[in-house]
């Protein structure tokens, strides 16, 4: 039988994938997606890292475990009595269990509704052929006029030290811990160390965090860094800076780490549970790159340039398995990107422009510069901060943590940056986004009439405080 004929062949359908198909399908191609990813029944479950042990399912177990915070210890400041407050861990990851599915769902309903061939299995390049590669896909051979990768990343584990899932966990075993435990370890102090420490925090759990660097967040701007590390230390997180890591035993009785501090002393720690979040790690596994001579970086990563085309013509790759940060937003406009470059239009990704957000709480937030970056640069700009303290809607939601940060041009006012921590950092950053992608002045933001009372007040204090002229603080 002949071989299935496309004009596009995505491999993986991820954020990166399951997008670039059915963009590269509204402008007019014969597209198949393929994707290995197999749901608890064996069925097929797309959407990657980001619906099946990433994204979706973090922010549901982080939604849950605020409720249950909040019930705990919020309630009462508004007069509700919430006795006997219980968690009950299994309906909590089956809820999240149901939301990932509605998830998997929905882009099997976008892959009919768009007329994207699914296959599900692995894919792999067998051949460069006359106009295109032949593509397996699970046990079929198709041939793809275009190519897109989009085989996302994996967890990185320590040396020597592999998940088992069980004790020592990956995101993926993190994110179905079947009860709370007494102690949880995490190795790693970035975002999924943050997010999932303060999950199973909130839970009831005793949980330390060791980071091997001495600065916290060092990515993030300093002074909202900083704000945030009061926070959480203020919650009863445990983050230990500076450490190095050594032996790591794992039994019966749970899992101890051998490690030294920042002053160099011995330390071991106990735990229950160990959750390994130390970044993620480009995956070309079975993608039988060689076979076609795809290039790769010495990290695993396939090289790409900054349009995301690869060593091979008509071979594309977008996401996790390419360099750049490792975010769903972030491989998504890859993918529309590379869509339309396919089909000969102009796409485009700002990558000074891509979002970044913690969804701890308080929620952090940032685009753009931090103020450290700035100086290195010898840019010379101006600071406003505005706290959330001072804004009517954050002290009525009883969530005044945190503050806006603009850093805008000296000469010209351009906004240089935005960061955020407080509540609901992930919602207000949209409005910097559009803000720095339109080049907006930070007056331009003083100047815009923001509804009364919302938390979005707080932005455009922080761009009047750039000028010195605060309202309200
Ligand atoms: P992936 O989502 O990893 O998808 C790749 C897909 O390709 C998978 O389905 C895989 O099975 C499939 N595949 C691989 N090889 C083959 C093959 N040979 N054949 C067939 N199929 C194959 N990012 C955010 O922006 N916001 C967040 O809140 C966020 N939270 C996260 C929380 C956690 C715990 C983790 C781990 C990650 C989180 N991320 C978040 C990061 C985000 O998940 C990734 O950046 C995103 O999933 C990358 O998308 P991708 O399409 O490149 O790859
Ligand atoms: P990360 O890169 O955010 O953080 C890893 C941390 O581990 C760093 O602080 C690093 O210094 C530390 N580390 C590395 N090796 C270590 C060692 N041997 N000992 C002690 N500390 C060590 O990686 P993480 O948290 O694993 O997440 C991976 C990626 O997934 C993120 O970078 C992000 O791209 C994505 N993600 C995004 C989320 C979001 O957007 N909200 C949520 C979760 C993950």
């Amino acid at each position: 039988m002949a071989n299935k004929q496309f004009d596009v062949i995505v491999i993986g359908a991820g954020p990166g994938g399951y997008i670039a198909a059915i963009r590269a399908a509204q402008l007019g191609m014969n597209v198949a997606c393929i994707d290995e990813w197999k749901s608890a029944q064996g069925g097929p479950a797309p959407g990657g890292t980001c619906t099946n042990v990433g994204c979706i399912p973090s922010k549901a177990l982080l939604q849950s475990s605020e409720h249950f915070e909040h019930a705990n210890k919020h309630f009462a400041e508004h007069g509700i009595t919430a006795k006997d407050v219980k968690i009950d861990v299994a309906t909590m990851i089956g809820r999240k269990d149901a939301v990932v599915k509605q998830n998997n769902d929905g882009i099997l309903y976008l892959f009919k509704k768009n007329k994207v061939t699914f296959f599900h299995g692995r894919g792999s390049f067998v051949k460069a052929v006359d106009g295109g590669y032949e593509i397996k896909a699970g046990d079929e051979t198709l041939v793809g006029r275009q190519v897109v990768v989009a085989t996302g990343s994996n967890a990185r584990a320590l040396p020597g030290v592999p998940f088992d899932e069980e004790n020592v966990l990956s995101n993926d075993g993190a994110l179905r811990i079947g009860a709370v435990p007494k102690k949880l370890g995490l190795i790693g102090s970035g975002v999924i160390g943050l997010e999932m420490g303060s999950v199973w925090r909130r839970l009831g759990a005793e949980v330390t965090v060791l980071e091997g660097l001495p600065t916290f967040l060092g990515a993030v701007d300093e002074q909202i860094a900083k704000e945030a590390k009061k926070a959480f230390d203020k919650q009863g997180l445990k983050i230990e800076l500076g450490v190095k890591v050594g032996e790591i035993k794992s039994g019966k009785k749970g899992v101890s780490v051998a490690y030294t501090n920042a002053k160099g002393e011995a330390q071991a720690l106990e735990v229950d549970k160990l959750i390994v979040s130390i970044g993620r790690v480009p995956n070309t596994t079975g993608l039988n790159a060689e076979a076609v001579g795809l290039k790769l970086d010495e990290r695993g990563a396939i090289v790409v340039d900054d349009d995301c085309r690869t060593s091979l013509k008509g071979v594309w790759a977008v996401g996790d398995v390419v360099r750049g940060p490792m975010l769903a937003h972030k491989a998504e406009e890859e993918g529309v990107a590379v869509a339309e470059r396919i089909a000969g239009q102009h796409g485009h990704v700002d990558f000074n422009l891509v979002p970044w957000v913690i969804y701890t709480s308080p929620e952090i937030a940032w685009v753009g510069r931090t103020e450290q970056q700035l100086k290195e640069q010898g840019v010379k700009y101006k600071a406003g901060t505005f706290p959330f303290l001072a804004n009517g809607r954050a002290r009525a939601l009883g969530d005044t943590t945190g503050m806006v940060k603009f850093l805008a041009d000296a000469a010209t006012d351009e906004i240089l940056g935005v960061h955020i921590v407080g509540p609901m950092a992930s919602e207000l950053i949209a409005e910097a986004c559009v803000a720095m992608a339109f080049r907006a002045s930070s007056e331009d933001i003083a100047r815009i009439c923001h509804a009364h009372p919302s938390l979005s007040e707080s932005t455009k204090e922080a761009a009047l405080a750039v000028d010195k002229r605060t309202l309200n603080f």
